[in-house]
């Protein structure tokens, strides 16, 4: 078993935070693309939002927030009106892009919290994981590693085969502070170390193995989503 640490961050003071992230909520809400609400995050567990979230603008690949190691979401934010409020827009923001998962980086907000959700394929269920957001967290990582496509909001349109671990032990915070502890395994472990990994400024492409996979959305969904199913 393998664990990922990172460097405690410095520098920057809650109220800092808390300005900065108000800022970018404000000018969001007085947009008229804000007004979009997912009824999914009225589902998130522990989150209450009692604003209509906002709608984020997603960077893409060439940011430099995307290559930067994030900051510890500092304690004073934590449990805050405000940032209970850019959690829900997170989540607002991955459910709008039809995403399953959503770093604070990817809004070019370089802070260690991530939004995710596992869908179900089941018909009449929602989801495995419901909608959830994670903060400052510590993975560690067990050996057995799996193979499987992955794509990312920030580098649209794209597909491409990543090793992870196969199973990992999660640590962190909910966007209150309580201390939070699980396991996941499959694809809810793969969504949560490409989302840690966007806290690290590393991004999908650094973890791929071999470029022989990578392909554009539409034509992994005609040649290759096709045929799996077909032999399935
Ligand atoms: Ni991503």
């Amino acid at each position: 078993m393998s664990k990922k640490t990172t460097e405690p961050s410095t520098g920057v003071s809650a109220e800092q935070v808390l300005a900065r992230l108000e800022a970018k909520l404000e000018k969001e809400r007085k947009s008229a693309k804000s007004q979009a609400f997912s009824n999914a995050v009225r589902l998130a567990e522990g989150l209450a939002v009692n604003d209509i979230p906002a709608l984020l603008e997603i960077v893409r690949l060439g940011h430099p927030t995307l290559r930067d190691i994030a900051q510890d979401v500092p304690s004073g934010v934590l449990g805050t009106p405000t940032f209970r409020s850019f959690a829900g827009s997170l989540l607002n923001t991955m459910f709008d892009s039809d995403g399953v998962g959503l770093a604070s980086p990817q809004v070019a907000e370089g802070l260690r919290c991530f939004a995710y959700y596992v869908p179900s394929w089941d018909e009449g269920e929602d989801y495995v994981v419901p909608p959830t957001v994670l903060v400052n967290p510590v993975l560690h990582l067990e050996d057995e590693i799996a193979d499987d496509w992955e794509g990312c909001l920030s580098i649209p349109e794209m597909r491409g085969r990543v090793p992870r671990a196969h199973k990992i032990h999660v640590e962190a915070l909910d966007v209150d502070g309580n201390p939070l502890s699980f396991e996941a395994t499959g694809f809810h472990a793969r969504v949560i170390q490409h989302e840690f990994d966007h806290l690290e400024g590393i991004i999908f492409l650094d973890r791929m193995t071999s470029m022989a996979s990578l392909c554009f959305e539409p034509e992994w969904m005609r040649y290759i989503l096709r045929n799996q199913e077909l032999t399935e």
